[in-house]
Order: C-alpha cells, then structure tokens, then sequence
C-alpha cells in the first residue's frame, strides 16, 4: 500500500528509477545514498578494509562523498569497512551533518591542507582532494587562501604520493577537483564543450585565482602522474546541486530556494539569460567515485562531470523554483531582477556553460540518472528540512 506521500509522486519521480523516496526530505538522501551504494559497489569494493582520505570533506560535495562509502559499509555488513578520514581547516565551522555522523569507520582531522601530512595519520590508500574555496563569493574575498589550496596542498599531496610510489604501500587512486571554470567563457561553435577544448579564460580578471590554480593544478596532476606513473584523475564538475549545498553559499539555486522558504520574490541579480546544465549531486558524486575508483587505468586524464540536457538560463531556473514551490510548499512568489551590489558579480561570468559526458559515458560508464525537475524537487525538500534554512 503506497503512503499517502508516495500518491502524491509526480510522473518524474515514478520513472526515476533513482526515486525511491517518499517526498520527504529525510528520505531524499537516504534513497540517494543507496542508489550510490549500488552503483559504486565495483568501486567501493577495491576500498574495502582500506584508508580513505577526503580534504575539503567538509563542504557540499564532502556531504555525498563522505556519506556514501559509509552507506556501502553498512549495506555490506559482511565485508571489511572503507575507513574514511576527513581533513578539513573548518574555516566554516564544523557542519551539524558530519559532527551528527556516528560511524565506527569515521574520521575527523582540523587540518589545514598546506600544513605537511602528520606522522600519525594512516598510510592512506586513496585520496580526493576536494578542500579548495569553491563558492564565487568567497573565493574572490579569499583568493590567495583559494589559489594555495588548488597548487600548494595538492602539491603536497603529489609529493607524498611520488615518495610511496615504489615502497611496499602505494597509494592506489588519486582524485583532483578541478571545474569546469577552467574552460572560461568558451566561443559558441566550443558549446557543448569537451574536454580537448583549450579554455577561454582570463589571467588577471575577479574570478582568476580559481580558474588558473585550478589549472595549473591540472598541470601539475598531469605531470606527476606521467612522470612517475600515478593513478591520477581530474574531475571537472558543471554545476552541481542538491543535498549538501549550504543555503547561504552565495551559489544561485540556494538563493533560490532561501527566497521560496521565505516566502520572498525570487531575487535575479542578472539579466538571467546565462544558460547551465544542473547536475544533481548523488550523480556527481558517482562520477567522482568512478573517476578516482578507474585512476589507475586513466592516469591523468580528466573527466567533465555534469549532465548534458537540459541547457536552461537562470530565468528558466528561476520559473521551475516557483513552479516546484507553489506545488511543494504552496508558493505564491514571483521572479523579480535587482542589481548586486558587488559590482564585480558577474565579471568573467560565463554566458552559456554545458558540456561534452561522452568521455565519462565511454570509460568510465557514467551517467546522469536524475532529471532536473526530480533533481530540484529533492533539493526543494533537503532545504526544507534543514535547520539553518
Ligand atoms: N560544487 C560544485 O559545483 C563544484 C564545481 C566545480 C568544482 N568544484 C570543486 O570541488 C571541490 C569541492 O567543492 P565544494 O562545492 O564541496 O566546495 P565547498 O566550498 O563547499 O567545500 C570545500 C571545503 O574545503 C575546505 N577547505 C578550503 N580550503 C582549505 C584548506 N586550505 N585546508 C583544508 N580545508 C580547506 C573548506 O573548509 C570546505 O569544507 C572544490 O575543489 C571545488 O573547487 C565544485
């Protein structure tokens, strides 16, 4: 007998076959987490009873890729656990979801990723390097502290990695967040865009010190695994969004979203005509998995991570929050356009981003499983349940 949410699901989420949730916002990351467990489970399988580390663990994409390794421990009871450990500066404070974690299999470090690796920690099998200051509003209040993280701490990282190449415990997969900003602002006939595209990028603009240190970080990752044969992948995440993503990260579907909750017009502080391709984060975050789990096999090759279609503008977005609104939480808002004050808001801002999965598809066998209405409602619904919304 379906709950009375489960008659309420629209059409999208029944043929989803991701969808098992319920319509609430408890069950949105239970239903993706056990998705992810099924569909790492080759991957998470080679970690088994191995050391994990993920810097930067505590931020929104550290939501997914901390949980879901600790889901599969738990839906694999008969097999040896991933042991995860975080290393995070915290410079955020510690988020409420990974201080309520309870797992035997858990870690957390207060490290700052340009502090060398202390001696006490675990000899890690596999690393993701996500710490980086991700979010357009503070890394261009923080840009030195962002470019360090992308070139410096990975450049520690690649130096332990090179120093255990040939002892008795090599590391056996590195992961490097790149983005999909290092493609700047790509020419038409480069739209969709793949990974052979060059970029189109500024040196000295606002949003620079993210753009070109993760660049230089691809370099370098490039190089290293080259020179001295380490299983390294790049990921090159497009707009992702979903569970994880704190309301007041400045990024614009939270924005959305936080206007909804409040029952405000939905602010658009542009002419909304750049277009995006959303991901929803349970996908990405499998892509991720997939990059780091196949590093060996693709040493220094780097993955765009998004979804292909649909390529919407931010007006677009805005129309379907209010659509999902009035139908979630009865909404009865509008979108109204206001300038920000920051008047470097969208300087360097690219006007259309989408790209190329081919590649992802081929080796990897990616894929984007949750279309964006189903995304965005289950997104719609986390915010609703979280605290600090
Ligand atoms: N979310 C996306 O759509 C997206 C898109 C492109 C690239 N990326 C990349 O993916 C990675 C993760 O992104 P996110 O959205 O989770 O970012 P986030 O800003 O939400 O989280 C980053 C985490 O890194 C930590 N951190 C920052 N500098 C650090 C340092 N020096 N030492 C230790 N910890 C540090 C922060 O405290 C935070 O917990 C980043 O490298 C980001 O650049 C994300």
């Amino acid at each position: 007998m379906p709950s009375a949410a489960q008659s309420e699901m629209s059409g999208d989420q029944m043929n989803d076959s991701n969808s098992e949730w319920d319509g609430t916002g408890e069950s949105v990351v239970a239903s993706d987490l056990a998705a992810m467990s099924q569909r790492l489970h080759h991957v998470f399988s080679k970690m088994s009873g191995k050391d994990l580390l993920i810097t930067g663990g505590a931020g929104f994409l550290g939501y997914y890729l901390v949980q879901a390794p600790l889901a599969w421990n738990d839906a694999n009871p008969e097999l040896d656990p991933i042991r995860v450990t975080v290393h995070d500066n915290f410079l955020r404070g510690v988020p409420g979801w990974l201080s309520a974690l309870d797992s035997p299999a858990l870690r957390t470090v207060t490290r700052d990723v340009l502090a060398p690796m202390p001696e006490d920690e675990p000899r890690f099998d596999w690393i993701i390097h996500a710490a980086s200051i991700a979010s357009p509003i503070f890394y261009r209040q923080f840009p030195i502290e962002t470019m360090d993280a992308n070139v410096d701490g990975l450049r520690l990282i690649l130096d332990h990695m090179k120093e255990r190449a040939d002892g008795p415990n090599p590391v056996e997969g590195f992961l490097f967040f790149s983005t999909s900003e290092i493609y700047g602002d790509p020419q038409p006939e480069h739209i969709p865009t793949p990974e052979t595209y060059r970029g189109n990028v500024s040196a000295t603009g606002p949003r620079a010190c993210y753009d070109e240190s993760k660049r230089y970080g691809e370099t370098l990752c490039v190089n290293f695994a080259q020179q001295y044969n380490l299983p390294i992948g790049i990921a090159r995440p497009f707009n992702n969004y979903g569970p994880g993503l704190k309301i007041d990260d400045g990024r614009v579907l939270p924005d959305f979203v936080r206007n909804v909750l409040n029952g405000e017009d939905i602010v658009m502080l542009s002419d909304g005509l750049a277009t995006r391709t959303f991901c929803y984060v349970a996908d990405s975050v499998t892509g991720y998995y997939l990059i780091l789990g196949n590093a060996v096999d693709n040493p220094g090759e780097p993955f765009n991570i998004g979804t292909q279609t649909p390529e919407i503008n931010m007006r677009e977005l805005a129309d379907r929050v209010v659509a999902l609104g009035a139908e979630l939480f009865g909404y009865s808002g509008q979108v109204v356009q206001k300038t920000s004050d920051d008047p470097e808001y969208l300087t360097d801002n690219p006007n259309r981003r989408s790209p190329i999965i081919e590649k992802a598809q081929r080796l990897l066998g990616y894929d984007s499983t949750i279309n964006i209405d189903d995304g965005l409602r289950r997104a719609m619904r986390w915010y609703e349940a979280q605290p600090e919304r």
